[in-house]
């Protein structure tokens, strides 16, 4: 059965397309069919980060009924299968979100796992993603604006009735300014599922149109992905093939 997760956050900016990218690549690497969905309507850009070029059908043109969903999928070279969203002003004329879940019941039963990348905050687009999904994931940053407005979409997602299946948390610097995982958990009552480190090569990869996994397959950040896309599919972590040196470095090797 296919499985949908929103990947959403309160703040904008805090990695969320960053998020979707890697672990859609992690859970290709473990024999998932996956198909990303750039739900982010008004400023797209999933394509962007894994380097899709110009795809003449987008979510928007099958929002507006142009196109059937099959038409808009992009086979990316690594496997993933993507929705890219229209990148131009014109592309929002006529676009209704809520005909998002006729959308992803087209997709049902060809893929194993779809994963949309949400606009910021809790806009229409938003909404419309994330009633439509089975879980979603939130990201954030491990600062307080950033952890009061992922409070805020918890709060969101419970009243709708949709589970929340933890936090990750991305860009952490271990810096003296930064928020505790225990003031965090506290705060948001969810489980941190992945810990994902400040760190220039992700900048890097995304500069050359990669994710992380691809870009440096043994960083500390690419085993977290991997980490995550295990407690999603509900496989064993112990099952991780962990280099030696990265347990031992443990949080600190990246
Ligand atoms: N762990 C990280 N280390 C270093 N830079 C990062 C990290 N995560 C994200 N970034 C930087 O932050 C930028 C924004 O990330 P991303 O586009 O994934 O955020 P977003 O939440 O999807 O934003 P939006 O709300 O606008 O959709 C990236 O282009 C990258 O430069
Ligand atoms: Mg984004």
């Amino acid at each position: 059965m296919t499985k949908i997760i929103t990947i959403v956050s309160g703040k904008g900016g805090v990695g969320k397309t960053m998020v979707t990218a890697n672990l859609g690549m992690a859970l290709l690497e473990i024999g998932k069919d996956v198909t990303l969905i750039d739900g982010n309507l008004t400023t797209p850009n999933l394509g962007l980060h894994l380097g899709i070029p110009s795809f003449p059908n987008t979510l928007h043109d099958v929002l507006k009924g142009k196109v059937e969903i099959m038409d808009a999928v992009y086979e990316h070279d690594s496997g993933l299968k993507i929705v890219p969203a229209g990148l131009s002003v014109e592309h929002l004329k006529g676009i209704d979100p809520r005909r998002l879940s006729q959308v992803l019941l087209g997709l049902f039963g060809s893929t194993d796992i779809i994963l949309i990348d949400a606009a910021a905050g809790i806009g229409r687009e938003a909404l419309a993603a994330i009633e439509n999904s089975d879980e979603v994931l939130i990201v954030t940053n491990p600062e307080l604006p950033a952890i009061l407005d992922a409070l805020k979409i918890h709060k969101i997602t419970e009243e709708m009735g949709i589970e929340t299946r933890g936090i990750v948390l991305n860009r952490i610097s271990r810096k003296k300014h930064e928020m505790r995982e225990e003031e965090i958990t506290s705060l948001i009552e969810l489980p941190i599922l992945a810990r994902i480190m400040e760190d220039e090569n992700i900048k890097k990869a995304i500069n050359q149109r990669l994710s992380i996994i691809q870009y440096k397959p043994y960083s500390y950040n690419s085993y977290e992905f991997r980490k995550l896309a295990r407690i999603i599919s509900g496989i064993p972590i112990s099952n991780l093939n962990i280099p030696w040196y990265r347990r031992i470095f443990s949080k600190y090797f990246f």
